[in-house]
């Protein structure tokens, strides 16, 4: 059974230490077996607006209608198994191109609902900082997932919420010498991969043997 990891990394940077991080975790999720297959999209170069309230997608029940870079990253997110995503702390919060990212996704949920409820995913901060607001970004992806209905996945017992990084100078140069962190993205990527498969596995079986999913409500049929 093929199993997706997605690695999407929130750096506009060529040299991005971010970037790299993102990869150094698909390295570790592809470790964990050869039916792991993975792929790497970072926002830098994309074009992608913010979500503008328009209510377009409410009112027509399709995906976002804005024309932008968007929707290519849609469409490898919702054929993903697992997420990694990563930002460099900006304001100790996550870069304002991820921020436009997840505003867009939104609308998934009036198209599918329920679609990434066995879906896992983890996260990753780098900061030009020691103690520079990392953990906030951790934070904030994974609030995205609980968002989105997907299963967030720490790391190992060192690196809890994810793994974070430490650039003394913020570059890319800086960012490799924080091994201690760029090993903390490996592991965090074996984990998150395994867990996709467990799910994944688990999701098929649990079907075979006859047992109901919960159907997700959709956004219409919901009170708030
Ligand atoms: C607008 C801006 C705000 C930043 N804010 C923070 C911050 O709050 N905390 C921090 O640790 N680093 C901050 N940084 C530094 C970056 O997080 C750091 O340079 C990082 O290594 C960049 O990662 P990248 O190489 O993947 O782009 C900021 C950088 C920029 C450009």
């Amino acid at each position: 059974m093929t199993i997706r990891i997605l690695g999407i990394s929130g750096s506009f940077r060529g040299r991005s230490g971010t970037t790299e991080a993102v990869s150094r975790a698909l390295e570790g999720a592809a470790s964990i077996d050869p039916e792991v297959e993975t792929q790497l999209i970072t926002l830098r170069g994309k074009t992608i607006s913010p979500c503008l309230h328009c209510d377009a997608c409410y009112r027509k029940r399709s995906l976002c209608i804005l024309k932008d870079d968007f929707s290519e990253i849609l469409d490898a997110m919702l054929k993903a198994d697992g997420f990694i995503i990563g930002s460099p702390v900006y304001e100790m919060n996550y870069t304002p191109v991820l921020n436009a990212l997840i505003s867009r996704l939104r609308c998934t949920y009036l198209v599918y609902p329920g679609h990434f409820v066995r879906r896992v995913g983890a996260a990753i901060a780098v900061g030009g900082n020691r103690n520079g607001g990392q953990e906030m970004v951790l934070m904030n992806i994974q609030n995205f997932y609980n968002s989105n209905d997907i299963i967030t996945c720490g790391g190992t017992f060192h690196s809890p919420g994810g793994a974070c990084l430490y650039s003394p100078d913020g570059s890319y140069e800086g960012t490799m010498q924080d091994t201690k962190g760029l090993e903390a993205s490996y592991s965090v990527g074996q984990r998150l991969a395994q867990t996709a498969a467990l799910l994944k596995f688990g999701e098929a079986k649990y079907l075979e043997q006859g047992y109901n999913m919960i159907k997700t409500k959709g956004w219409y049929d919901v009170q708030s």
